[in-house]
């Protein structure tokens, strides 16, 4: 959506219409009902990117923390900068923040280049840095009237509360919190200025599942309400759960970069269905000859690979004619572990420290 002003040429009031990028609109003047037709901008390239990250290099002395990266995250997204330890997250999000400053490259934060413009952007921007922590002895809802009062710009305490689900808790000290629900205050104090774009590093980091399902939630609900939301994070599952878009950074560099389903289909496997034990001899001859990609596993397993949603139908009724004899089937996609693993030859949770 897009809001333009215009000026009536009737009464010479300046009001405003709404719409799609280049779309045709009729328009009532507020003050004296004048009715005119009027087409809104068209949407130029780059309108619809929050973050745009060209070329950036951090050095701390002789270590390169992050290569020469360059990637951009659209409007309305949640974008998962998924990573192991040191692997340059935090150093990233942190230029980005306008916190660190680079070694070179370029950074826009909604059109605008931080370098020279930050002053204008900060109040649309929102952060949670890793391992934060806020004031002990003040309470919930003391907590974040406390930061919101740091902005001119400020949301409605009650509804972030509300969104982050903590009314339960509003009159608790943060000291006598739980981990999970001093991270969704972490989350609630970097959406008092009612920010655009919404940074949290590794926001679930140290959480049970429970709490981390908890944080997703409220993250999740970021989305709905327009918010761009920059997740630094290395869980695997939380950018599959979470993210639109993913960006795999190991060792300083972006190693692969795409939707789940992109990167799923560009390294994965996609979706095998597997026969386990089965005792036919020339089972995969047979599948072969009626179409379907399969082959042996190391293990003796049958592979069988998904390309369409009712493949799976038609290879057990082609099981069962052909009175093929297994043990067992499972069906299962490849997902950012195998494809980290295959990218980089270690496993992401092998590289934790
Ligand atoms: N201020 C600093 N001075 C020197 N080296 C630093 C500094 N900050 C980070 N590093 C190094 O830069 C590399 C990237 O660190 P960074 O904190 O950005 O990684 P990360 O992906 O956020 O890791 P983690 O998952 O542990 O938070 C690491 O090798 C780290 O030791
Ligand atoms: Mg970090």
């Amino acid at each position: 959506m897009v809001e333009k002003k215009f000026k009536c040429p009737d009464c010479g009031k300046v009001a405003s219409y709404s719409g799609m990028h280049g779309e045709l609109k009729t328009i009532y003047c507020p003050y004296c009902g004048s009715k005119g037709r009027a087409r809104l901008p068209e949407l130029k390239h780059g309108d619809d990117l929050a973050i745009e990250v060209s070329d950036l290099r951090k050095e701390y002395g002789d270590l390169v923390a992050v290569n020469n990266i360059s990637f951009s995250v659209k409007k309305g997204e949640i974008f998962a900068f998924l990573g192991p330890n040191g692997a340059g997250k935090t150093t990233t999000v942190e230029m980005i923040e306008s916190i660190r400053q680079p070694t070179a490259g370029t950074i826009k934060l909604i059109g605008k280049n931080i370098k020279t413009h930050f002053n204008e952007v900060k109040k649309d921007i929102g952060v949670l840095p890793q391992e934060f922590l806020s004031f002990e002895r003040l309470t919930v809802k003391e907590t974040l009237v406390y930061f919101s009062k740091l902005y001119k710009k400020r949301a409605d305490i009650d509804e972030i509360i509300e969104a982050m689900d903590l009314k339960s808790c509003e009159k608790m000290l943060y000291r006598n919190l739980s981990g999970g629900l001093k991270q969704r205050v972490g989350v609630a104090i970097a959406l008092v200025n009612d920010p655009d774009i919404v940074f949290l590093d590794e926001p679930t980091t140290g959480l049970d599942p429970k709490a981390r399902r908890d944080v997703w939630k409220v993250i999740a609900n970021l989305r709905k309400k327009g918010k761009t939301v920059f997740l630094t994070t290395h869980y695997m599952e939380e950018a599959e759960y979470l993210a639109d878009h993913i960006a795999i950074i190991h060792k300083g560099k972006i190693i692969a970069e795409g939707t789940l389903d992109e990167l799923i289909n560009r390294y994965g496997k996609g979706s095998l269905l597997r026969i386990k034990q089965c005792k036919t001899e020339g089972a995969v001859e047979s599948l072969k000859e009626k179409g379907f990609t399969a082959t042996y596993e190391s293990n003796g397993d049958i592979a069988v690979k998904i390309d369409y949603k009712d493949i799976v139908l038609d290879v057990l009724s082609n099981l069962r004619h052909e009175c093929i004899e297994y043990e067992s089937i499972d069906v299962r996609r490849s997902n950012l572990e195998e494809i980290f693993l295959h990218l980089t030859g270690s496993k992401l949770s092998e590289e934790e420290t």
